[in-house]
């Protein structure tokens, strides 16, 4: 599918409603900067850049320093910091499918690319490079304006969604390969590189670090080391790709044929409730529903296999199933794995809390139309959260002796990508990976 009608018309919807927000706060001129390269500390080494989310969301043009100008009425202006330097691949401006929808400039150097910018009138500068926008005269980051820009950025547009669609793609052929590395036992390492090759992808253009986990490692909810050697049981993965500035978000548990059926069978069943709460997805009700009825859901399912000795309205009360389900059941996902805005109750303002006995829930929107976010439940076996239970007054309510059987297994997770629709949802990581 071309691209070029898509970033068109997506690019006049975020024009659009960086106009209304330049008329309500009061701006003619809105300057997004890209952002500054971080260098270490007593070093001349740096991270992988990485844009600000407001420039990317509107031109994916790599590297820090570029300016984008929006002015009501005007064609968008791009100045690309393109310095003399032949230290680094420094390529030509090329033609793309999205490079006609603007006004192109270049500037050697970042002060450069500031200047160029010109009289703009009453200006707002939203990003990092704070000393030089100040200078120049800008006001910079204002709330009200960012706000506003975060609220807007959660409704995808349809070249967004065809982005994070091919990521998910580019996300399940690593999965599948790292599931095969996994199936032939691997070590963690072998199996995050498999992931790589198998998503076409380089380390630093990866949306997060990938997170493998080999049997009791999964236990760790962002277990980063791959240090075991490999022949593991069970493999959660938790890993994604990026395409043009979007990411994936994709967990998936798979087992090997010398895993512990009830290990085996609390997999598949996960798999199934993960399904159930992506069919709650409805625009005008809130995300928080799909987190209230996953803890109910999993308290159910540990009741069920004979791991919590108790009724379900004591699993929930007493916040059993927060033992096991440590974590929200998602966050929106776009340009930034967990993507801005999630808390936000309107675009002028205001704060939507997650429930006092919820604090990690990073969405609690009211879904809408074009929404994308990860809905991703898991079972852990976390000691940290079991040892309180273990020796307490609450030990009757928790089957032991299956719970150690189950730990070296280190727990599940299941997570899928999902767009809201006018008629339910689109499942964007079901249609290229089954489970
Ligand atoms: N990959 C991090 C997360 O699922 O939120
Ligand atoms: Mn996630
Ligand atoms: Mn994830």
């Amino acid at each position: 599918m071309d691209l070029s009608q898509l970033f068109r018309d997506h690019l006049a919807k975020v024009t659009d409603s960086a106009a209304r927000t330049l008329s309500e706060t009061k701006y003619d001129a809105l300057v997004l900067g890209a952002g500054s390269q971080m260098v270490y500390y007593a070093d001349d080494m740096e991270p992988p850049f990485r844009s600000n989310p407001h420039f990317a969301g509107m031109a994916p043009l790599k590297g820090p320093h570029h300016a984008i100008v929006v002015k009501p009425g005007v064609k968008p202006r791009l100045i690309r910091w393109a310095p003399k330097d032949y230290w680094y691949e420094r390529a030509p401006f090329a033609q793309d499918f999205w490079t006609s929808e603007f006004d192109l400039d270049e500037a050697d150097s970042a002060d450069g690319v500031m200047a160029r910018i010109g009289p703009v009138g009453k200006a707002v500068f939203v990003g990092d490079d704070e000393t030089r926008a100040t200078a120049a005269g800008f006001t910079v980051n204002p709330p009200d304006v960012v706000k506003r820009l975060d609220w807007d950025r959660a409704t995808k547009t349809a070249y967004e969604i065809e982005c994070l669609s091919r990521a998910s793609a580019a996300g399940a052929s690593g999965h599948l390969a790292a599931k095969e590395a996994f199936l032939k036992g691997e070590s963690e390492l072998g199996i995050h590189h498999a992931f790589l090759r198998g998503a076409g992808a380089s380390e630093d253009l990866l949306p997060y670090p990938t997170i493998v986990c080999l049997d009791e490692k999964a236990a760790i909810l962002h277990y980063h080391a791959k240090r075991s050697t490999g022949s593991g049981r069970a493999l959660l993965l938790d890993a994604g790709a990026s395409h043009l500035n979007y990411g994936c978000d994709i967990t998936r548990t798979s087992v090997a044929p010398s895993a512990d059926a009830k290990f085996e069978n609390l997999v598949k069943d996960l798999d199934a409730l993960q399904l159930r709460l992506c069919a709650m997805t409805k625009a005008g009700t809130s995300y928080v529903e799909i987190h209230l009825a996953a803890h109910r859901e999993i308290g159910l399912l540990l009741i069920q296999h004979g791991v919590l000795k108790c009724s379900i309205d004591e699993a929930i009360s007493k916040r059993y199933t927060s033992v096991f389900f440590p974590h929200g059941i998602g966050h929106h996902l776009g340009i930034q794995v967990h993507d801005i805005g999630g808390h936000q109750k309107a675009r002028e303002g205001g704060v939507l809390l997650p429930p006092a006995e919820h604090p990690y829930l990073r969405n609690t929107r009211v879904m809408e139309v074009g929404h994308v976010f990860t809905i991703e439940p898991g079972i852990y076996f976390v000691q940290m959260l079991l040892e309180p239970h273990r020796a307490g007054p609450t030990s009757g309510a928790f089957n032991w002796d299956l719970i150690d059987a189950l730990a070296p297994y280190g727990g599940i997770r299941v997570e899928d990508n999902v767009v809201v629709t006018a008629s339910g949802h689109r499942n964007l990581t079901r249609e290229v990976l089954a489970n």
